[in-house]
C-alpha cells in the first residue's frame, strides 16, 4: 500500500467522506472492517516472526471475510469454542491449521471437537487441566494435544483480561512437566502453551519476557529430563520432543491517538532471546488476536440527542454497550471523532466540524444502564443532532462482544476489500429477536 505499512492506523487516517457514505447507505450503528488493513497486520506479524507459527486468535473478530483474509495470509486459527471451530472450518482452514484451546470445555464443545478431529485429523486440542485429557479419551480422541501452563506471571490492559497467573487457566507451572508427560503417554503431545493476557503494552514487556523464559525452560526440561534435575521421576522420564512452544498472544495496540505503538520487531527479538535456546526442531508459536484486527475496524454511530445539563453536555447516540461493550466492561478508551453532517438547532446545516469548538462531552448510548457510555468528559468538535461519530480501534472484541440486551438487534458490519464495500453481517431485525423463543425453534423441541 502507498505510504508503506505503518505500525498503527489512527482514527484520523480513515477517509471521513467514505465513512459518511457508508453510514448513509447502511445506517447506524455500523461496524466497518477494512480487510486490506487486516492483511497488512498479518504481514507485519509474519515479517517480525518469520520463524514462528503464527495463529490468529479468532475470538477477536470471527467475521467470515476476516477469517478468509487471515487464512489467505497464511496464519493458523486458534479457536476457543465449538462455534469458533465451525467458523474457521467454514472459512476454509483445514484441520492442520486449527488449534482448539479448551477452557473448562463444556461436554458439547468437546463432543464437537472430537467429531471435527475425526474428519480433520490435524487439529490440535490444548488442555488446561489434566481431567480434560480423560474427557478427550472418553470420546475416543487420540490425536494431537498441547498442554496449557499457568506460567505464574501475566500482563494485560485490565485485571479482567490478565490471564497468566489466574488459576482458571492452565496447569500450575510446577505440575506442568508431569502433566505433559502424562499427555505424551496417552496422546500425541505436540506443544506447550501459555498466554499472559490481552493488551500487553510497551511497559509490560518484562512480564511477557518472564513468561516466555519460563516456557523455554519447561521445553528444555521436557526435552532433556536428565539435565532438568527435578527429582527421580523426571530423571527416569523419556525425553519429549515438542513441535512448538506457544507463548500466546496479547500484543497491545495503542487506543489513544498519540500513544506509541508496540515496537513489534523489538518484541519479537526479545521473545526469541527469552525463549532460547529452544530444543532442536521445536518452534516458537504466537497467537495474536487484537493486533490483527483492532485498528482495521471503526464503529459509526449517529447523534440523536444533545442535552446540556448543569454539569456536562450529554451526547446521546444510537450505539451503546450492546454494540461496543469495552468502555462499560473495562473502562476502555476508544478514540472518537465527530465527522459532522448534523443539523443546527434552528434546523439549518450545522457548521462544518472544522469550524466548531472542542467541547467536553459524555457520549452515552440508548441502554438503560448508567455504565452505558462510550466516553466521559471528552473534547469533541461541538456535537449536533444528526452528526456522525466514528469510534476507532473497534475491530477487535467489538462486534464479537455485542449482545441483544434491552432487546436491541445487533448492528450491521461492512467489509472493505480493495475499495469495495460489502455487507459482511447484516443488521439484525426485531424479528430476529424472537426467532429463538418458545415454539419458534426449527425442530419445535420445547423441552426444558
Ligand atoms: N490466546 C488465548 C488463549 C487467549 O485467551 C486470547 C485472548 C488470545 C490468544 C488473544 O489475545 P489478544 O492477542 O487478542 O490480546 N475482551 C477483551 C479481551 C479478552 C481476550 C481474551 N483472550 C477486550 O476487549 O479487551
Amino acid at each position: 500500500p502507498a505510504g508503506g505499512n505503518p505500525p498503527v492506523r489512527r482514527l484520523s487516517d480513515w477517509d471521513a467522506e467514505r465513512l459518511h457514505r457508508l453510514a448513509a447507505a447502511h445506517e447506524t450503528p455500523l461496524y466497518v472492517q477494512d480487510l486490506d488493513r487486516v492483511r497488512e497486520n498479518c504481514e507485519r506479524l509474519l515479517a517480525a516472526f518469520p520463524d514462528a507459527d503464527v495463529r490468529y486468535a479468532v475470538k477477536a473478530h470471527t467475521g467470515r471475510a476476516v477469517l478468509e483474509a487471515v487464512r489467505d495470509a497464511g496464519l493458523d486459527a486458534e479457536c476457543a469454542s465449538a462455534g469458533e471451530l465451525d467458523r474457521a472450518l467454514a472459512a476454509g482452514f483445514d484441520g492442520s491449521r486449527l488449534h482448539y484451546t479448551a477452557v473448562n470445555p463444556p461436554a458439547r464443545d468437546l463432543d464437537h471437537a472430537a467429531g471435527v478431529a475425526a474428519g480433520e485429523p490435524g487439529i490440535t486440542v490444548t488442555v488446561g487441566a489434566v481431567d480434560t485429557l480423560d474427557r478427550l479419551a472418553e470420546r475416543g480422541y487420540d490425536g494431537r494435544v498441547c498442554v496449557r501452563v499457568n506460567p505464574g506471571v501475566g500482563a494485560g490492559h485490565h485485571e479482567k483480561v490478565t490471564t497468566g497467573g489466574a488459576a482458571k487457566f492452565g496447569i500450575p507451572y510446577d505440575r506442568a512437566a508431569d502433566a505433559a508427560r502424562e499427555a505424551a503417554e496417552r496422546f500425541d503431545l505436540v506443544g506447550i502453551h501459555a498466554h499472559a493476557g490481552s493488551g500487553i503494552d510497551p511497559d509490560q514487556l518484562d512480564s511477557h519476557r518472564e513468561l516466555v523464559a519460563r516456557m523455554g525452560e519447561l521445553a528444555r526440561d521436557l526435552a532433556d529430563p536428565d539435565a532438568a534435575g527435578d527429582g527421580d521421576a523426571a530423571a527416569s522420564a523419556d525425553p519429549i520432543a515438542l513441535e512448538y512452544v506457544d507463548v500466546g498472544g496479547g500484543f497491545g495496540v495503542p487506543y489513544e491517538e498519540d500513544a506509541p505503538p508496540l515496537d513489534l520487531p523489538a518484541v519479537a527479538a526479545a521473545t526469541r532471546e527469552a525463549v532460547a535456546p529452544l530444543p532442536e526442531d521445536t518452534d516458537l508459536a504466537i497467537e495474536p488476536g487484537r493486533y490483527v484486527v483492532a485498528d482495521a475496524g471503526v464503529l459509526l454511530t449517529r447523534v440523536n440527542t444533545v442535552k446540556p445539563t448543569p454539569d456536562e453536555t450529554v451526547v446521546g447516540v444510537d450505539a451503546g454497550m450492546t454494540d461496543l461493550l469495552r468502555p462499560a466492561m473495562y473502562d476502555a478508551y476508544h478514540p472518537i471523532r465527530n465527522l459532522g453532517g448534523g443539523r443546527a438547532r434552528d434546523g439549518g446545516d450545522a457548521p462544518s466540524v472544522a469550524e466548531r469548538e472542542a467541547t467536553p462531552v459524555t457520549v452515552a448510548g440508548p441502554i438503560c444502564e448508567t455504565g452505558d457510555t462510550l466516553c466521559k468528559d471528552r473534547a469533541l468538535a461541538d456535537p449536533a443532532r444528526g452528526d456522525l461519530l466514528a469510534v476507532g480501534v473497534a475491530g477487535a472484541y467489538g462486534y464479537e462482544m455485542a449482545s441483544q440486551y434491552n432487546s436491541r438487534p445487533r448492528p450491521a458490519e461492512v467489509a472493505l476489500d480493495d475499495g469495495t464495500a460489502t455487507i459482511a453481517r447484516r443488521r439484525e431485525t426485531l424479528g430476529d429477536l424472537l426467532t429463538v423463543e418458545r415454539g419458534a425453534a426449527p425442530d419445535g423441541d420445547d423441552r426444558p
